[in-house]
């Protein structure tokens, strides 16, 4: 008890705080987003997400080498396609923007670790994770075309699969297809615990994948669940994940936590697209110190569980760290 015990003994200098510090980013924690589009010499700056761009082949091969010079290890693919169809059929084509993303990214940087976003909202033309029937998202015919898009990325040289679309059973259908094709080596990343949220907003121009009506209700998490979210994760481990990920990630810290105690798998937490634009924008007005709460966000992920972060943030924060 006081005056015997003072905790700020320990806080007396950088020296001394050094030395206490209970957690530590590295850039081997990070996972960088990278949006692939169609054509050559495309880097399209996209307006809510400064510093992140929709860049065709040749633009995201310069990309990836730079994130592999900066020492993060993986980047996680998003494709935006030339044409969409109800079907979403740019998803699972051998030629689709993703699948010739990776080979260009491999053929630049065959160490970068290569992740793909697998989900049909950037290639339907209603903007839905799914197919849709009469305005509603179908399950089990949408697990099966998850399953052809995941094969296809693997086919294409992804390292790592990441579902992201929050249909039921759609782990065990891809682990299944990929089994039998012969990629039992491929883990998979799943969006086991993603959250219904505004906070995906950027993300949607970024992609252009925002729903042409409805919202993703149906099938993401209600904010307002807590033990859903281990049921969620229980399910997708039982399926044979092998990283589950938390998304969003700032305002769902409790979330990580649990889920982190919960599981003895990695968990990986998905820094969104409105968490990395809020930031910019009131640094932009001058009213926060970008670089230090953008580490702070970071460091507070890191100390809520999360082995590794899908971050916007991963350069900057990864030029810090070298510094
Ligand atoms: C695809 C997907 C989304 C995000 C990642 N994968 C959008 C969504 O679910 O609407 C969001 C990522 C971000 O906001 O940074 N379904």
């Amino acid at each position: 008890m006081f005056p015997i015990t003072r905790p700020r003994r320990l806080r007396g200098d950088e020296v001394i705080r050094r030395m206490v510090r209970e957690t530590a980013l590295s850039t081997s924690d990070f996972i960088y987003p990278l949006f692939a589009t169609y054509g050559t010499g495309v880097k399209n700056a996209i307006g809510s997400m400064p510093g992140c761009y929709q860049e065709s082949y040749d633009e995201i091969a310069k990309s990836a080498k730079m994130i592999y010079e900066l020492d993060v290890p993986a980047v996680i693919l998003f494709g935006i396609p030339e044409h969409k169809d109800p079907e979403g059929s740019g998803a699972y084509d051998a030629e689709g923007v993703v699948q010739v993303a990776i080979k260009a990214i491999k053929d630049a940087v065959p160490d970068l670790y290569v992740i793909t976003d697998v989900c049909l909202c950037e290639y339907t033309s209603h903007g839905h994770c799914g197919v849709v029937e009469n305005g509603r998202i179908l399950n089990d015919p949408t697990v099966e075309l998850l399953a052809r898009e995941a094969l296809s990325h693997v086919e294409a040289g992804a390292d790592m699969v990441a579902p992201s679309d929050m249909m039921d059973g759609r782990v065990s259908a891809i682990r299944e297809t990929l089994d039998e094709n012969g990629f039992n080596d491929i883990p998979i990343m799943s969006y086991a615990v993603k959250y219904a949220s505004a906070f995906y907003g950027p993300f949607r121009e970024a992609a252009e994948s925002t729903p042409e009506f409805g919202d993703r209700k149906t099938h993401q998490m209600d904010p307002a669940n807590r033990r859903e979210a281990l049921k969620e994760a229980a399910l997708d481990v039982d399926e044979g994940a092998d990283v589950i990920i938390v998304k969003p990630a700032l305002s769902y810290l409790d979330i990580i936590s649990d889920v982190k105690h919960s599981f003895d798998i990695p968990v990986a937490a998905y820094n969104v697209s409105g968490e990395y634009s809020m930031v910019h924008a009131a640094a932009q007005k001058g009213w926060i110190d970008y670089e230090r709460v953008m580490m702070e966000i970071l460091i507070s992920i890191k100390r809520a569980g999360a082995d590794m972060i899908i971050t916007y943030f991963a350069k900057d924060a990864a030029r810090i760290l070298q510094r």
